[in-house]
């Protein structure tokens, strides 16, 4: 065998260690969504109109009176449904309630034609009766009315007793749930789908689901079902096949030719399935994954469903890791670098085996090394590589090195694999972190995982384009926010220079607020594999520069000696574990209880990560003279871009008005601050190795402060009596519920496009480049002669404000009144990170800022009140995308007026389709609350902007033409090239 381990996007440049011969098993599947409900009923006899997490109807039958179903709400007519499948005569029914008082309960059995029904005014008491003398029942009924706010239908268990006193067991048949595993399977519900692809985001976004993880159908379960060749020279002698999946949302099942092959629990692992015991030769073989999302078991949206790509690996029964090197540089000097490598072999075959193992960097061989295996075994070797003259990687020039791996039995290859890696050294002091041996300030953004448009489902090209605008902002590293990323975005932040904290948890062993279905339900049997898989598959990296463990965890802060002990020693678990399969890196976690540092927590961690707690960054270091630490989640600031509410507020809570947010750059949660407080603290702790704001990109779910229907009218703080009477309207009228899907955190809204305060953070992260910003935009009609308070944001230090030609006054640095949020140790200018002119009278026309850096011009900006919309302005951020269906490009489309202004008040209606050899695949316009399908073509502009993006057609080429049909504009077409596709391109 050759090496066959070639880039799986050549287009991007992609490459990470793999072995085995390695090709894409992401086309020809069919999926079907079996709808919300607790896939753990699948099967069995019961069902209800609905339930409250872990409380599945199931539960009323299962034989243990300690468990119970338990309705999802207070709300009226509850039904819990039983079909008890034996044919026995039943002499007596009983409900055992584990709540409903005073409500009206009717208990129905239905025999034949025959019901039976009963009507009882429930009380306080433990059990409702019903005899049927003898029927033989078809159907069950337990009704409930007249809940109420405390008082709730929950059933403990509902037992059928027989004629002589015996308890009738309910026939449970959970096979049935797999009969979608079956290879003989009416696959007439099922529709053709790719991966990656995520069930949830091709739904309109809709009013009764939660807020919280983004108003879209999640949860429940779905099956995925692909048929595939397997050749007929197969045999599981001289074979091995596997399934690679990245990630898969969530509790995977993997069936083969009916039969489970494996499965995992954790929805953000990238886990490998043996699939070679299941498969037949010479003939179409099944695979069929299940993926099912339990309710109440994420804080933000996870998507839905195989959401990142399955890669089908063979290879011979001595054979590679799955990840099959691990690459370190212990010694690096200006003229030479040792590399290590570790080599991962394992041998399944039942004879003992001797493998011969070479090592190759840019054509300097390591000597051999020789490995002598037991059937069934696997071990590894080390061998070291001497580079000369080693090009380090930096965020500035990421340099990376193939290590090429060959082994070979008796002479003849067998397996092969290509690994990237970078020559780079990392360390971090009390004054902060070093990579290299010098100072790099952590000017960091903490990122979910979704895509926007395109949900959780994994493209790439999309997550390039967003590091593409984090780093020209000037951000230089990534939290990967609160589990393992897809693992392309270590390529594309080893490729890019982007520093990456890479985190594993949100949650241990501790249930986190109401989230009963959490991680910490699979913590015990999976924590310890969640973490293998997470370092052994990301260590290679150079982007990474430490571990993070967890993210808030409950374990850390407890003032009460038996817990705290219990997070010390989960914490200690958790780091010797990272530490068996990686030394070289820090540990980490995020903590936002300040107890961590004082109840022993802090000690169990190398690097100590503060959320929100500026003021406390000058006291932890008088506590832990030698700690680093880093501002590990910071800011929470929120806004709606080109959204401005008055008047301004420079308090926390300010500026929240009909589901929206003020983009001034000034509100934030109460947990956090603006960006000047956060900002102001490090000058006072200058050893704080940098920050990680909340977050770079807006995301789905978590619209905080419309996370919670009710907190809506506190969430008004500073609007008028009118504003809060008229929201207060909205919300009757949306059923009181809050209509935010997706957060107002981003930097950047969810689309992509830049808010204000993307341009304060450039300003301080990026300071030579010579930048000027000006907000609010300049289109206020019903303004003239209101005071329209304006700011600029700029690397300079020194700037005169114009409107229509007529100075506003001169700004400096520093200068000026003070504000402070967050804590009153923590007061700072209003012109120190911003230059501020609170009382400028709107009139139309322009607003130019002229700014100075050390009394030398610097940098201009100029915004003019816009006219009437004319027409709609495209840029692509790609000429040409490859025609293999996983490669896309982004269409920003701008309205504007007759000068190319872009008019910030236009949010029209717009129609889009396509014609060629490219699908568009979704379209985004950064409102948090609009609830159009991302997938529909029918849209609306938001604020003048809207996303369309286009993926290639697989194995085709030409020119794709997308047509942009905005309302009573003339249509814009915008021409995309399709490249071919090579064959290596299609097969990986
Ligand atoms: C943090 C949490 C994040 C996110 C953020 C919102 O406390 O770690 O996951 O919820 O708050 O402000």
């Amino acid at each position: 065998m050759k090496a066959r381990y070639i880039l799986p996007l050549l287009a991007l440049g992609l490459c990470s260690a793999q072995a085995g011969e390695r090709e894409t098993f992401d086309f020809g599947w069919k999926f079907r969504y079996f709808g919300p409900e607790n896939p753990a009923d699948v099967g069995f006899p019961v069902t209800a109109t609905d339930h409250q997490g872990q409380h599945s109807p199931a539960a009323a039958v299962d034989g243990d009176l300690m468990t119970r179903w338990c309705a999802k709400d207070q709300d009226p007519g509850k039904v819990l449904t039983i079909r008890p499948g034996f044919k026995e005569p039943v002499k007596l029914v009983m409900v055992y309630w584990e709540q409903v008082n005073n409500c009206d309960v009717t208990l129905e059995v239905v025999s034949g034609k025959e019901v039976q029904r009963a009507r009882f005014k429930v009380g306080n008491q433990a059990a409702s009766f019903l005899w049927v003398n003898g029927k033989t029942i078809d159907t069950m009924r337990v009704k409930v009315n007249g809940t109420n706010d405390k008082v709730w239908a929950s059933v403990r268990e509902v037992l059928f007793t027989g004629m002589n006193d015996e308890q009738l067991k309910v026939v449970h048949n959970r096979d049935d749930a797999y009969v979608h595993a079956a290879v003989e399977y009416d696959e007439s519900g099922y529709k053709d789908v790719q991966l990656p692809h995520d069930w949830a985001i091709e739904s309109p976004f809709l009013m009764d689901e939660p807020n919280e993880t983004g108003k879209l159908p999640w949860n429940g379960w779905g099956w995925y079902r692909k048929h595939f060749d397997v050749p007929a020279d197969f045999s599981a002698e001289k074979d091995r096949y596997f399934l690679d999946f990245d990630g898969v949302m969530s509790t995977p099942q993997v069936y083969v030719n009916g039969q489970k092959a494996g499965e995992w629990a954790y929805g953000y692992n990238s886990f490998r399935v043996d699939i070679t015991p299941y498969l037949k030769p010479g003939q179409k073989n099944l695979v069929a994954v299940m993926a099912s999302n339990l309710e109440l078991s994420t804080r933000w949206y996870p998507g839905a469903g195989i959401y990142r790509h399955v890669w089908l690996t063979k290879t011979k029964p001595v054979h590679l890791e799955q990840w099959p090197t691990y690459i370190t540089t212990p010694e690096i000097a200006k003229d030479k670098a040792i590399v290590k490598i570790q080599t991962g072999v394992k041998n399944t075959s039942d004879k003992p085996v001797e493998v011969r193992v070479h090592n190759e960097i840019d054509g300097v061989q390591a000597s051999p090394a020789t490995i002598t295996l037991a059937p069934g075994t696997d071990g590894y070797v080390e061998q070291d590589v001497e580079v000369y003259s080693p090009r380090l990687w930096s965020c500035e020039t990421p340099n990376l090195y193939t290590a090429k791996t060959s082994i070979l039995v008796d002479g003849k290859t067998i397996d092969t694999a290509e690994s990237t890696f970078g020559i780079r050294h990392i360390e971090w002091k009390k004054d902060g972190f070093y990579l290299n041996g010098e100072r790099v300030k952590l000017k960091g953004v903490c990122e979910h995982h979704d895509l926007g448009a395109l949900g959780a489902a994994f493209y790439a090209r999309g997550y390039e384009r967003k590091i593409e605008k984090l780093k020209e902002m000037g951000c230089n590293s990534i939290r990967m926010t609160h589990n393992p990323p897809a693992p392309e975005v270590l390529d594309l932040c080893d490729k890019h220079g982007i520093l990456v904290i890479d985190e594993l948890f949100d949650i241990w062993r501790y249930q986190k607020y109401d989230k009963i279905n959490g991680y910490h339900i699979y913590w015990k049997e999976w924590w310890k594999k969640d973490v293998h898989n997470f370092v052994v598959r990301d260590r290679n990296h150079p982007c990474i520069i430490a571990w993070s463990g967890g993210n808030e965890v409950p374990e850390q802060g407890s003032k009460n000696e038996k817990r705290a002990k219990i997070g010390r020693e989960t914490s200690e678990g958790l780091r010797s574990e990272f530490r068996r399969y990686d030394p070289t890196r820090p540990y980490t976690v995020g903590c936002n209880d300040a107890t961590a540092y004082r109840n022993g927590f802090s000690e169990t961690l190398d690097v100590y990560g503060f959320n929100y707690k500026p003021h406390l960054y000058t006291k932890f270091r008088e506590k832990n003279p030698d700690m680093p630490y880093i501002g590990s989640e910071t800011c929470s600031c929120v806004g709606t871009r080109d959204t401005y509410f008055f008047p301004l507020g420079w308090k926390v809570g300010y500026g929240a008005r009909y589901f929206q947010v003020s983009a001034y750059g000034l509100s934030s949660t109460g947990w956090g601050s603006c960006p000047d407080i956060e900002m102001h603290a490090h000058t006072l702790a200058p050893d704080l190795a940098g920050e990680y704001v909340w977050t770079g990109f807006d995301y789905l779910g978590e619209p905080t402060p419309y996370n919670q229907d009710a907190s809506n009218v506190g969430n008004f703080i500073g609007a008028s009596q009118a504003e809060i009477d008229a929201a207060m309207k909205m919300l009757k009228e949306m059923g009181n519920k809050a209509p935010s899907r997706s957060s107002y955190f981003g930097i950047i809204d969810l689309a992509g496009f830049p808010k204000d305060i993307y341009y304060l953070y450039q300003s301080q992260w990026n300071p030579t480049k010579a930048q000027a910003h000006i907000l609010p935009h300049w289109n206020w009609p019903g303004r003239e002669g209101e005071k329209t308070p304006v700011m600029v944001f700029t690397s300079g230090d020194e700037a005169e404000l114009f409107v229509n030609g007529k100075s506003q006054g001169v700004r400096r640095r520093g200068e000026g009144p003070t504000f402070t949020q967050k804590d009153k140790s923590l007061v700072v200018s209003k012109n120190q990170y911003r230059f501020t002119w609170e009382d400028v009278v709107y009139e139309p026309g322009t607003v130019e800022v002229v700014v100075k850096k050390d009394g030398k011009p610097w940098a201009t900006a100029k915004r003019v009140t816009a006219g009437a919309t004319a027409m709609v302005q495209a840029q692509v951020d790609r000429d040409t995308i490859v025609g293999d269906a996983r490669d896309i490009a982004h269409i920003e489309l701008a309205l504007s007026d007759a000068q190319g202004n872009v008019v910030p008040t236009d949010s029209r209606k717009v129609e889009f389709s396509i014609a060629g050899p490219a699908e568009l695949i979704g379209f985004c316009n950064g409102n948090p609350v609009d609830h159009t399908c991302m997938q529909d073509f029918n849209q609306h502009f938001f604020n003048g902007r809207i996303l369309a993006i286009v993926r290639g057609k697989r194995g085709e080429s030409g020119t794709a033409t997308v047509t942009v049909k905005a309302d009573g504009l003339p249509e814009l077409k915008v021409p995309v090239q399709i490249a071919p596709a090579s064959e290596e391109q299609l097969r990986k």
